[in-house]
């Protein structure tokens, strides 16, 4: 049985990826500090508590089990964060990420997909977004994601591995079959903060009502967990199937504003969500939209979930039912 080792395995894509390996017979190995994770995410997977940062951990990890590819998730993910402490950036996306590299280098490991991010492309000068358009990030966490895919390039061309990267858009929704879903602490994603509004009675602030877009609201492109989890998969399979390294965009190609995203809320809740226009926030693009063809292409990539309003729907399931999330006060 192939042995996938999951870094950052019980965070919210994480564990809807494992919870596809599992289905595809694939036998998931998390590594997670649960520093962001939570334990009851990862229900029937093999289960590692560390952190990439500890080297001796990581080599008895790769010494007890025998790694086939690895998928790696772990990193911090917040733009706003990233702006105020960048070295928590640089050192744990970047160099953490090196020292994972280094011991799949030692261990012969030569399979290795990348959860990479749109913020990779900063203000972007076309839309939809190629893979090709140039990479400038605008905050500190685009950047880190940049350095390391540059470092899996180099270690490509030196024949040290394969890798896949996947540069995602907005991540959103949850598990169809209720057992998974976001839980983020603090919590910053505008739909997870949106559907608990309803729950809560905040008022839902929106950050910018004076972008260049039809109704002054920032534009983004929603794509389902399970439909990214689904691709990491075929990203697997691609590099199961010889040296064929690559660089995927991943989103729907349907950019939604954040009050399009609100008045859907509405309509999946049926109840009202206040909303308040507030400042910009620092490092947001006016609008990110994906040009995912070549994933659909050279993948396969069939999205099951691409509309909104089901994105939004089973989000709505997992937060009705778990209004604290995993219950573990993180
Ligand atoms: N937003 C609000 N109010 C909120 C929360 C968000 O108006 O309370 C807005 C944001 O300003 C943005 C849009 O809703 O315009 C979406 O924001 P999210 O925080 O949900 O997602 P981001 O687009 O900021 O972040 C996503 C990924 C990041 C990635 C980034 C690339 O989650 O990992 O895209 O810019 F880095």
């Amino acid at each position: 049985m192939f042995t996938i080792l999951v870094t950052g395995g019980a965070g919210y894509i994480g564990s809807h990826v494992v919870k596809e390996l599992l289905r595809q017979a694939y036998r998931p190995l998390v590594y997670d500090n649960l520093q962001s994770g939570h334990r009851r995410a990862v229900k029937d997977a093999l289960f590692i508590e560390g952190d990439l940062a500890d080297q001796t951990k990581l080599r008895q990890t790769f010494e007890t089990y025998t790694v086939d590819a690895i998928m790696h998730f772990a990193a911090d993910c917040q733009v706003g964060e990233s702006v105020k402490e960048p070295l928590k950036y640089y050192k744990n996306n970047v160099v953490n990420s090196i020292r994972l590299l280094e011991t799949a280098e030692e261990f012969h490991v030569k399979k290795f997909v990348f959860s990479s991010s749109a913020a990779v492309y900063g203000e972007p000068s076309e839309i939809p977004i190629p893979e090709e358009h140039p990479c400038l990030p605008t905050n500190p966490y685009g950047e880190t994601k940049w350095i390391f895919e540059r470092v899996l390039q180099s270690f490509q061309y030196s024949e040290k591995l394969d890798y896949i990267s996947l540069r995602y858009f907005n991540a959103a929704g949850a598990d169809p079959e209720g057992e998974l879903g976001e839980d983020h602490s603090p919590e910053t994603h505008l739909i997870p903060i949106a559907l608990m509004a309803t729950l809560r009675g905040d008022a839902v602030p929106i950050f910018g009502t004076d972008y260049d877009t039809p109704d002054g609201t920032c534009i983004r492109d929603y794509i389902h967990v399970v439909d990214l989890a689904q691709a990491h998969i075929l990203a697997l399979k691609k590099l199961e199937g010889g040296r064929n390294s690559g660089v995927y965009n991943l989103g729907n190609g349907n950019g939604y504003s954040v009050r399009e995203v609100i008045e859907t809320a509405k309509k999946v809740t049926g109840k009202n969500i206040h909303s308040v226009g507030s400042p910009r926030r620092p490092g947001d693009p006016a609008r990110l939209v994906a040009g995912s063809e070549k994933m659909k292409e050279k993948l396969g990539w069939v999205p099951g979930y691409p509309d909104l309003e089901t994105i939004i729907e089973t989000a709505w399931r997992w937060h009705r039912n778990h209004p604290e999330g995993y219950g573990d006060a993180r």
